[in-house]
């Protein structure tokens, strides 16, 4: 999704811009631009395409502003275009950039047209610039301009905006977009995601919705709602170059999955005594809510939203606590009838994903027991609107398609459900055992990593298939989907996923030998319905690949290939399947060439609807 990058300060801000912006890559674009303060006049560059192509552009542009404001452009309105790339001006004066989406623009826009404004692009986003100019006119003040502009917006913004008339003053608002500012010595930064701002400093405030902010290289006023000014809280975060970089791998992804065994550790790290786990880390309010609760709702999207798939095995099994998950998207719109003494759960790598955060805010209205949010990224939206907060811990994740953070959160949603559990009778011999799995996990995953090659030369066999079909039963269900997802979106082959026992209502006619079929195969009580459900592919022609739990007994013939990964406390055995899956795709989508770190038409961060 769109990024915002905006710098004052008393040196040149033209590469810090640049660095900001090239961080952000990583969210999706499709054209990019910055703006400084020269001089001369606001200075403006934008480029379609990659970050690369503005870069070369700026190469023969002298920049000595040391305020500015740059953007990455995922495009909504209007085609991936020059013109249509931010930063957005007012005539001369006005310069813009925005993340989000405004609902109401064309009637804004008409507004503005009879009042003799002319319009470039065929943004949402240039009505802002206009709207902010023309309340400049009357009152000369950007701050208030700023605040009067957006008080008739409706939908979601993150702004930044700079004026001609007021060198070295930048002002941002956001509502329902996610802002941060860097706070630096006499400098100051703003940014749609922190990442964009760690090489200049690690002291951020996040702004709350609807705050304004005024900053200059040496201050900085937050005005809230009610435009009273207000303190808001700098917190100091150590985010390595090294996490946020690719080292020695191909792909961030590549990393990410690589990364998984250290991630694994990481989560549990403190969260562990004895052999079983502590409430403390959900928070110190836990202990009441997590007491209270006798039903759970989950909400997510994506590869989150199949964690949560996966966790309501996990919950209903063990702690015999009912649980529902739904997408975000669909749930936010939907008469919802929450069950008394219910968790509000919402499960986020980015925590800003606007559909999830729009089911916290409207699950906060319907008077849930308590909201708790199992999250990587500290101080976001969803973190802080939740009762309780469970980080992740698994660090940035850069790869658009979504690893480690899945790892992570199932590892988190174990934790979770064992703290239920055990209030509703878990014997402790069966928590300690999962522990002990989830200990063990690191070690187990590593094993999978190092069946790296044979996975690359099995994944030979679909870069020519257009099609693939996933199947699972049980908790592998949801990692099937998973697989399926990781499949479609990186290497852009067409993938379903089917719980096994479904096959026979319909996709069997699918069948046949250009349509490949992955399976995951634990050793558990539905395994002989697994291999009866193959079986019935095989007499078709399907080729299968299975990967399985090395005492899952399958013949290899040439029809079907067996790859064993090892074994696990069998309830932990979901987050060891996945990893093939992962590296499968990651592979193909290696063969196929595709922008793997950035699949087209895909944003990391889907912080608009
Ligand atoms: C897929 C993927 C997406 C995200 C989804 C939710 O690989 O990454 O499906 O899982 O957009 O994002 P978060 O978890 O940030 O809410």
């Amino acid at each position: 999704m769109c990024g915002i990058v905006g710098a004052v300060a008393h040196r040149k801000v033209g590469k810090i811009l640049l660095e900001g912006l090239k961080r952000l890559e990583y969210r999706g674009y499709d054209s990019a631009g910055l703006a400084t303060l020269e001089i001369t006049g606001i200075q403006r560059i934008r480029q379609a395409g990659k970050v690369d192509a503005l870069e070369t552009a700026l190469a023969s542009v002298d920049l000595n502003g040391t305020q500015g404001i740059a953007h990455t452009r995922w495009a909504t309105h209007g085609e991936a275009s020059e013109t249509n790339a931010h930063p957005h001006m007012s005539g001369h004066s006005v310069a813009l950039v925005h993340n989000g989406i405004i609902d109401n623009y064309q009637e804004v826009k008409e507004g503005l047209t009879t009042k003799g404004y002319r319009f470039e692009t065929q943004t949402d986003s240039e009505v802002i610039a206009h709207l902010i100019d023309s309340h400049y006119q009357e009152s000369r003040n950007l701050t208030k301009a700023v605040r009067s502009a957006v008080e008739s917006l409706a939908g979601a913004y993150a702004i930044a905006v700079m004026h001609v008339e007021h060198p070295g003053l930048l002002v941002c608002t956001r509502q329902g977009a996610p802002l941060v500012i860097g706070v630096g010595i006499d400098e100051h930064f703003i940014a749609s995601d922190q990442l964009a701002l760690t090489q200049v400093t690690n002291r951020f405030i996040y702004l709350e919705e609807h705050d304004l902010a005024e900053l200059t290289a040496e201050t900085l006023t937050i005005f809230d709602e009610q435009n009273v000014q207000v303190e808001r809280t700098v917190q100091s975060f150590n985010i390595t170059q090294d996490a946020a970089d690719k080292g020695s791998f191909k792909h961030y992804m590549m990393k990410e999955i690589f990364e998984q065994p250290a991630v694994v550790k990481r989560c549990l790290e403190g969260r562990i005594n004895q052999g079983r786990v502590l409430d403390v880390m959900f928070g110190s309010s836990s202990k009441e809510i997590l007491d209270q609760t006798k039903a759970v709702q989950i909400v997510a999207c994506g590869t989150s939203y199949h964690a949560g798939l996966v966790a309501k095995y996990w919950i209903e099994e063990l702690s015999r606590i009912p649980c529902q998950v739904e997408v975000a998207s669909e749930y936010r719109y939907r008469k919802t009838v929450p069950l008394p003494n219910t968790l509000f759960i919402t499960l986020s790598q980015s925590g800003e994903t606007a559909d999830t955060l729009a089911a916290l805010r409207k699950a906060k209205k319907e008077g849930y027991e308590g909201s708790l949010t199992i999250c990587n990224v500290p101080g976001s939206s969803m973190v802080r609107e939740s009762d309780l907060a469970l980080m992740m811990n698994a660090g940035p994740e850069i790869g658009v398609a979504s690893t480690k953070a899945f790892v992570a959160q199932l590892v988190c949603l174990m934790m979770l459900t064992l703290a239920l559990a055990r209030r509703t009778g878990l014997s402790e011999e069966i928590e300690r055992n999962i522990v002990l799995g989830l200990q063990s996990l690191p070690h187990a995953i590593q094993q999978i990593l190092d069946l790296d090659k044979r996975i690359r030369s099995l994944s030979k066999h679909y870069m020519k298939k257009n099609h693939a079909l996933f199947l699972g039963r049980g908790v592998m269900y949801p990692i099937a989907m998973e697989g399926a997802l990781k499949l479609k979106e990186i290497s852009y082959i067409h993938a379903e996923a089917y719980p096994a026992g479904e096959l026979k209502h319909g996709p069997l006619a699918l069948v046949d030998k250009e349509m490949p079929i992955i399976a995951v195969a634990p050793n558990d009580d539905l395994i002989d319905k697994l291999k009866s459900n193959l079986e019935v592919v095989s007499a078709r022609g399907g080729e299968i690949c299975v990967f399985a739990d090395q005492h899952v007994e399958l013949k290899e013939g040439p029809s079907l290939t067996v790859l064993p990964v090892g074994r696990i406390q069998p309830f932990l055995e979901p987050i060891l399947m996945v990893i093939p899956l992962q590296l499968l795709s990651y592979y193909v989508a290696v063969l196929k060439g595709t922008d793997i770190d950035q699949p087209r038409n895909l944003a990391k961060s889907v912080t608009v609807e």
